[in-house]
This record gives C-alpha cells, sequence and structure tokens, in this order.
C-alpha cells in the first residue's frame, strides 16, 4: 500500500533522497520527471509549477501525492 504522503517521503522510504529546499512547493528544487502513473495535482499549481512543466511530465514531490504506484525519474523536464 501507498503511504499517504508526498512523493519525496514515499521515495525516502525506498531509499531514494530527492533534493528539497523550501517543502512547500514555491522553488522548484524538488521538481522531477513523472515517467508512469498518476499523481494528485491541486487545482491551483503551486508556484514552482506550470502547466509546461507539467505537460512535460514535470511534479513537485515535496508537496504533490502519488494516486498509486508511479515511477519517476529524478532528472527534471528542463
Ligand atoms: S522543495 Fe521547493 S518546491 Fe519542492
Amino acid at each position: 500500500m501507498i503511504p499517504d504522503a508526498p512523493i519525496v517521503e514515499i521515495a525516502e522510504l525506498a531509499g531514494v533522497d530527492i533534493p528539497t529546499n523550501c517543502t512547500s512547493g514555491n522553488c522548484g528544487t524538488c521538481l522531477v520527471r513523472l515517467i508512469s502513473g498518476e499523481v494528485n495535482l491541486p487545482e491551483e499549481l503551486p508556484p514552482g509549477l506550470d502547466e509546461e512543466l507539467v505537460a512535460a511530465g514535470g511534479t513537485l514531490t515535496c508537496c504533490i501525492r502519488p494516486v498509486g504506484s508511479c515511477e519517476i525519474d529524478l532528472i527534471p523536464p528542463l
């Protein structure tokens, strides 16, 4: 079962460290690329994310939770 937690915390449980800074969706430091699976995007995107990044698979791991299993690439879609 997937813990009800932001992606960064679930990755940490799996032994994967994702760099963070603000931990509130503002700086973009924790940006990764979603390869498969779904995330629970807020209706209003946080400042560190925009529609273009979302279209490229970008997601902020400090504040966005997965809907189920997902696969991420730690290299962000920049
Ligand atoms: S750590 Fe700043 S947006 Fe995630």
